[in-house]
């Protein structure tokens, strides 16, 4: 009787039915209290869901490692293609003496191998033009549409202990850690950004005096356009507030040079204050860094490895695709900073 009665059973009904689990597409492991995670996610195929995944991991952590992906460059092309509009480096290519060493003007070398595939000797014009890379900045803060997420891969590393790593700032974080006086206070700000305020800077040592080499028209950053951004952005993606500050900050709209620049310098310590940064040690071949521009800040760590040993990094950027990635430059805008 009672083996008839489970023979005539009814089907069970589809809402029943068991649901197959999929695995996670990306596991996260948080690297600093506010930011960061180490994600390990299978770059074998590389489909649209996995990159949703990434952007969503973004939004939460801001920064993301992977470790040996096992992309080469028209992998991490292709990927990044997903992700949105790329921005290229085809504008700046025959400028400073530069050829293009990489297969794709959608990879920016932010390494330090020559043309020729010698290292990069201190002092040379590209050598001083990278030290803006050892301050904190969002790349692209100075054209006239910024980055929003930028991915970095390994191609060649120095052997380790010898520096080379890269730095991050939560600038999420530090925007909620100002007191509502000072949040009050900075609310309207226009920040005027350039690349060339960044790369003086870099070169100017502690008595205040410039390189003679970036002391013409070609560097003043008084000579050339701003990417202007507003200074307090919702970063979209999160809902949070963001302060949108970078070493490219060059003075603010509507207040004097000098005191513009003595708040953006007070705003830039604030942002890399300790608490709100985490260092990135570049590990293998294959180890790839996901950043948004719009919530973080990062920097190169200088090291003994210069003039010896071969840093070999391309990197992908992503125009930001928010409603604030024009700023205040016109939706559209073409010039790009330092050749207008
Ligand atoms: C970059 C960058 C830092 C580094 O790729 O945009 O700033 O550590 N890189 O090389
Ligand atoms: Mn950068």
């Amino acid at each position: 009787m009672a083996s008839a009665q489970v023979m005539n059973a009814p089907p069970i009904p589809d809402a029943v039915q068991p649901v197959k689990i999929s695995p996670p597409l990306i596991l996260y492991k948080p690297l600093h209290p506010t930011f960061g995670a180490e994600a390990s996610a299978d770059f074998s195929t590389i489909t649209p869901e996995l990159v949703d995944e990434i952007k969503r991991g973004l939004s939460k952590y801001g920064v993301l490692v992977f470790r040996r992906t096992g992309l080469d460059d028209a992998r991490h092309v292709e990927m990044s293609k997903l992700f949105g509009d790329l921005d290229d480096i085809a504008p700046f290519v025959g400028g400073l003496g530069q050829k293009n060493r990489l297969s794709s003007d959608y990879l920016f070398d932010v390494g330090n191998v020559n043309p020729d595939g010698t290292v990069m000797q201190p002092g040379g014009m590209r050598d001083l033009l990278l030290r803006c890379n050892y301050h904190f900045h969002a790349d692209s803060a100075f054209n006239p549409r910024r980055a929003g997420i930028s991915l970095l891969l390994a191609h060649e590393l120095p052997p380790p202990c010898l520096g080379g790593e890269t730095e991050f700032a939560d600038t999420r974080a530090a925007y909620q850690a100002l007191d509502d006086a000072r949040k009050d206070e900075i609310h309207d700000w226009v920040v005027c950004n350039s690349q060339l305020n960044c790369r003086r800077n870099a070169n100017t040592d502690e008595n205040g005096k410039l390189n003679p080499l970036l002391d013409t028209d070609e560097f003043d950053p008084m000579k050339h356009r701003f990417g202007k951004h507003r200074l307090v952005q919702e970063h979209e993606p999160s809902g949070r507030t963001n302060l949108y500050i970078a070493a490219h900050a060059h003075h603010v709209e509507g207040m004097s040079l000098e005191e513009g620049q003595k708040q953006l310098r007070g705003l830039l310590e604030h942002a890399g204050r300790p608490e709100f940064t985490f260092k990135v040690t570049w590990k293998d071949v294959g180890d790839l860094v996901v950043w948004d521009n719009t919530c973080t800040l990062h920097r190169s760590v200088p090291g003994n490895y210069a003039g010896k040993y071969k840093r070999d990094l391309r990197r992908t950027t992503v125009h930001d695709m928010s409603s604030q990635a024009w700023g205040l430059n016109g939706e559209g805008a073409t010039w790009r900073s330092g050749l207008d």
